[in-house]
């Protein structure tokens, strides 16, 4: 009888995940549960890349800038270092990518401790980084590397790495004539989307089997007309990655941040504080750009210390973080990129199991102490509870005003070998005794984290 039971609860759970459909509608497209791999991932790699690379000034919006708004800096660059006659399709040839190999990106990702990556297929430019049916002459196997680069990164991720693998996809092109003739009908006519944006998306969903669809571009029309609910549809019921795909908010007028797989909002969102739905803070290390500048200086890399602080805050408060880059057109990630990736991930080994599959806790930041942020997980019965702190205390001791505990909790400081000391404060909370470490022996730099066992709100 048991046996039945058990047997009848199975065959109603595979009935009930077989015939989960989803509708072409946000109300039903809300309801799909997040694939569980993307929250517990919390860190991804973000890459620019395109033929924006190749001018490589200004930003992944020179185009726009040169040509759409006409702005005098990028107006007078072309015309103090081009011929007048040079157009933005002639950068194209030059992107060159001679030293772009997919295996030594993998593995600099990987040592950032990344679980995932999103690489620009197509930007606004229009020009697709992989041979695509829909992009004649615009793309990287017929103008610039002649190589497919998102079929190449996509092996060495699976194959070399362990990161989910991802695709940002632009709706709109700025200077496509379709898309302008559909805009000049108000939306009433669909030829852009139907000749150009959906029969791309199929087609780099079925070839590459991305694990992200990070869209974007969306917001000078409604979701109505990109059709992208009727995609989206497709996306969770159909296609080859329904099970493991996850969406961002990206696809339409009014949709962002509010309907979607998760929630971007704006670029760099980091709301300081919990939110009621999964979201991401997809944000840049150069501070001014998403694609690669030939110009930048130093003091515009976010350091690794200012890294490392936004992740926490972001994780506190339930999000994940996407750290963009933007490499090179001959295919490089600058040594400046390539070291705060590999420090961050230097800082994510020691402490691991304060991000990766971590909670919000009851509070995200400490009461008395600033730059004091939370996490919690789950150990068997136990529940660890994360505080990171952003700045070692030059008194000696820690005071935590959020966690309440008694004389039967233990405090643990990540990377470092014995329990250190605390007294339970009688106006609640705690201070911490911290170790003393001579020159060069702290267990990580950037932010510490102490393990509180036995919290008990
Ligand atoms: C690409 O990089 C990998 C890892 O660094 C290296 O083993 C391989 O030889 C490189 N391939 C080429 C074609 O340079
Ligand atoms: C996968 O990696 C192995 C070694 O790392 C290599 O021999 C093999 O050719 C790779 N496969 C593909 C499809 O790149
Ligand atoms: C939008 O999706 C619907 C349903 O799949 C389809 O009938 C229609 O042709 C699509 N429109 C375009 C422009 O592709
Ligand atoms: C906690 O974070 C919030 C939101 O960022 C901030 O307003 C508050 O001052 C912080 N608390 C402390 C003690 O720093």
């Amino acid at each position: 009888m048991a046996r039945f039971a058990v047997l009848f609860v199975w065959v109603l759970t595979v009935i009930s995940v077989v015939s989960v459909r989803y509708e072409p509608n946000w109300e039903s497209l809300d309801t799909r549960p997040l694939p569980g791999w993307y929250d517990a991932a919390k860190v991804g790699i973000f890459i620019h890349w395109g033929v924006f690379s190749v001018p490589a000034v200004e930003s992944e919006w020179f185009w726009w800038d040169w040509e759409g708004v006409k702005s005098p800096a990028v107006v007078n660059f072309m015309k103090d270092n081009y011929p007048p006659d040079f157009t933005y399709a002639d950068f194209a040839k030059d992107f060159r990518a001679e030293f772009f190999n997919a295996s030594e990106w993998a593995e600099i990702f990987q040592a950032s401790g990344a679980q995932y990556i999103v690489l620009t297929s197509k930007h606004h430019e229009g020009y697709t980084n992989w041979p695509s049916r829909y992009s004649f002459n615009w793309n990287s196997q017929d103008v610039g590397p002649a190589r497919d680069i998102v079929g190449e990164l996509a092996t060495a991720i699976r194959n070399e790495t362990d990161m989910f693998f991802g695709l940002y996809h632009s709706l709109f092109e700025w200077f496509h004539p379709l898309y302008l003739q559909d805009k000049a009908n108000k939306w009433q006519t669909q030829k852009f989307v139907q000749s150009k944006t959906l029969p791309e998306l199929y087609e780099i969903v079925n070839r590459y089997k991305p694990d992200v669809i990070w869209s974007d571009g969306d917001w000078e029309a409604p979701d109505s007309y990109w059709n992208s609910t009727n995609f989206i549809a497709w996306l969770y019921n159909d296609s080859p990655v329904k099970d493991s795909v996850v969406t961002n908010d990206r696809w339409g007028q009014g949709v962002m941040c509010k309907h979607g797989g998760f929630l971007t909002c704006s670029d760099r969102y980091n709301p300081g504080k919990l939110q009621k739905k999964k979201w991401e803070n997809a944000m840049t290390i150069d501070k001014q750009s998403w694609g690669y500048r030939r110009n930048t200086r130093l003091s515009e890399f976010l350091t690794t210390d200012e890294l490392v602080a936004t992740l926490v805050e972001t994780v506190s408060c339930g999000g994940n973080i996407l750290v963009n880059v933007g490499p090179t057109s001959d295919g490089k990630i600058i040594p400046v990129f390539e070291e705060r990736l590999r420090e961050l991930g230097q800082w994510l080994k020691v402490n691991s199991e304060a991000i990766y599959g971590s909670h919000p806790w009851t509070y995200q930041n400490d009461t008395v102490t600033p730059n004091v942020w939370y996490t919690k997980t789950k150990i068997s019965s136990t529940t660890a509870v994360y505080a990171i702190v952003l700045d070692w205390p030059s008194s000696g001791v820690l005071r935590l005003g959020a966690p309440s505990m008694d004389g039967s909790g233990v405090v643990y400081l990540l990377g470092y070998q014995q329990q250190v000391k605390f007294t339970p404060q009688t106006s609640g909370g705690v201070a911490i005794q911290l170790p003393v470490f001579t020159e060069g022996r702290m267990p990580c730099k950037h932010a510490w984290v102490f393990r509180l066992l036995g919290v008990k709100n």
